[in-house]
């Protein structure tokens, strides 16, 4: 084997090696440091991070492989985002765990990487950081919760909660029964079991060739997923020997397959955005419009929560992300390579569908056409983005008059007041929740229903907003619109009672007021007021720095990578 990373720090007999060895006696064997590879294993598991709490688990079987190929295993704690608790927005230390976790690697003597993640932000911020740090990595996704049931229905996560409270706000269900419901919702350990974000990117981290294909979607609880963690600690040993890093196999043609697959699965719009980040890091030429170029025709297969009826494990049992893109094998492309180092199509060949109810075949697809749409117009000059397979058919070409609100609070204080002008025809509005406004682009985009429409029996109006919606959330929801108010984008000039025209279609978002006066208005001074104004800490060097989302919400001088390079002595 050539001589490793780590034996920059511990060969030889100088002073310097002598303290790198020492202090690591712990149980560490003397040919620990005889050139053996050194593998991190990045985890996010913490109580905080309920969706994550199993991955120490995870982690011991991960560390059996390693020993077992001969190399060395070394558990590495990460900064983890639980989303569900975290405010303002997990989305706001997506970076930060990247940056931690990139300089963490880059400082330790570690030859490879085996990255732990699940809920939503945690592995994306780990292959971000994987790509700057471009060591031989692979993600061992946590995998998804087991179906919980409520009164004989199975609960979606997330998806059941918006449900439900609309479902109370329209008077068709008890206060108490939608509490009796929150013990019911999540069944076991793992992350949320509907095609949100989370499981979004555990199949989009295998259709990128990082995760050992066949892994990504196994139940957190299924034995199966600690035999695969056993395989992937062989198998990082075996890369680490290889040379085979981020940037050998994670290449343009990767980020095609998970654009594919991302349609395929009808995934989360969330996605789009971490994608983006992602490939910032690669060097890999990424942008908005490929999303709508490579995925616009791709069909939906996968007949899933929020969109659809089934939940991941039925996606597991059904048989999984392999055979989804087995039956759209020809959209894929032939020449990207998997963590194995081979041709990554190569691992869908004995794929096959078991309930072709779940996972559609091609000639019976749940949309002909699923990828999200990118959108443009005098509203979205940078681009902004639906998905219309979460969105309603008769909404998608529309005309209504805007009811414009400046922040979130805002929107809760007025959405039910009865002096509110708006009607099932208007377009909701919410502004000042991009990444800089807010701070960190939170999930707020679903907006709620006035619940006199709820009422009447109205389900779904157009919304737009430059935050994100949360993967798990369904509607017409104009999502990431860049610039983002706070960047001065043009829906900082909007007024409610302006006509907004929404086409789909034709790939436009729109509002239909002259553009001389409509760029001679001034910003909105109560959307001014509430836009974060940070003096310290992450959070101002977060607002100070961050990139639009439609390039990824990356920080500016966070794009890229640095590499593996050794730094001078600590001594
Ligand atoms: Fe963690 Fe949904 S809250 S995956
Ligand atoms: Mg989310």
């Amino acid at each position: 084997m050539p001589e490793t990373r780590s034996s920059q720090w511990y060969s030889g007999r100088d002073r310097n090696a002598y303290i790198h060895r020492a202090w690591m006696r712990r149980g560490l064997p003397d040919s620990a440091f005889e050139g053996r590879p050194q593998i991190a294993i990045a985890n996010t598991a913490s109580d905080l991070t309920p969706c994550n709490s199993h991955l120490d688990e995870v982690a011991e079987h991960v560390k059996q492989g390693v020993w077992a190929a001969g190399g060395v295993p070394l558990n590495l704690p990460v900064v983890s985002l639980g989303e569900t608790q975290l405010r303002p927005t997990a989305m706001l230390w997506r970076n930060m765990a990247a940056m931690a976790t990139e300089e963490m690697l880059r400082a330790n003597p570690i030859d490879g990487v085996v990255l732990l993640g699940g809920c939503d932000k945690t592995i994306p911020a780990l292959l971000m950081a994987a790509a700057s740090v471009d060591l031989p990595a692979v993600v061992v996704p946590g995998g998804p919760m087991l179906t919980g049931t409520f009164r004989g229905t199975p609960l979606g996560c997330g998806t059941d909660v918006w449900r439900l409270s609309e479902e109370v706000r329209a008077g068709t269900l008890s206060e108490a029964a939608f509490l009796e419901s929150e013990s019911s919702m999540i069944r076991s350990r793992g992350h949320c079991n509907t095609m949100g974000t989370a499981s979004t990117m555990a199949l989009l981290a295998e259709a990128l060739g990082a995760v050992l294909p066949g892994t990504a979607g196994i139940p957190a609880p299924d034995s199966r997923l600690l035999t695969r963690s056993h395989q992937t600690g062989r198998l990082i040993v075996e890369m680490v020997g290889a040379g085979r890093r981020p940037s050998s196999v994670l290449r343009p043609e990767s980020f095609h397959n998970a654009i594919v697959a991302l349609a395929a699965i009808g995934g989360s719009t969330n996605a789009v955005v971490h994608l983006l980040a992602i490939a910032g890091r690669l060097g890999v030429p990424l942008t908005l419009a490929d999303f709508d170029r490579i995925g616009a025709d791709v069909p939906l297969l996968v007949d899933l929560q929020p969109a659809g009826r089934y939940l991941m494990e039925d996606l597991h049992r059904a048989g999984g992300l392999a055979a989804v893109l087995r039956e759209v094998v020809d959209l894929l492309d032939p020449d990207a390579i998997d963590v194995t180092g081979r041709p990554f199509v190569e691992s869908l060949a004995d794929a096959r569908i078991w309930d072709p109810d779940v996972i559609r075949t091609r000639d019976n697809p749940v949309r002909s056409k699923a990828g999200i749409a990118v959108l443009h117009g005098n509203l979205a000059p940078s681009g902004a983005i639906i998905k219309p397979a979460a969105a309603s058919a008769h909404l998608l070409r529309h005309r209504g008059r805007a009811v414009v609100f400046d922040s979130v609070e805002d929107l809760h204080a007025r959405i039910d007041s009865p002096d509110l002008d708006v009607d099932a025809d208007s377009v909701l509005v919410l502004r000042g929740c991009g990444p800089r406004g807010y701070p960190g682009m939170p999930e707020v985009a679903n907006m709620p229903l006035p619940t006199r429409l709820l009422r009447q029996g109205v389900r779904d109006m157009v919304r737009i907003c430059d935050g994100r919606m949360s993967g798990t959330a369904y509607g017409t929801v104009v999502l990431h619109v860049s610039p983002e108010a706070a960047a001065g984008g043009p829906l900082d000039r909007l007024r409610t009672g302006d006509w907004v025209v929404l086409d789909v279609p034709n790939r436009q978002v729109s509002v239909d007021v002259p553009r001389e006066e409509f760029d001679l208005r001034p910003p909105s001074p109560a959307l001014v007021a509430a836009l974060a104004r940070p003096g310290r800490g992450w959070e101002k060097l977060y607002v100070d720095t961050v990139l639009g989302a439609e390039v990824g919400a990356d920080l500016a001088f966070l794009v890229g990578g640095s590499g593996d390079r050794v730094s001078r002595e600590s001594h």
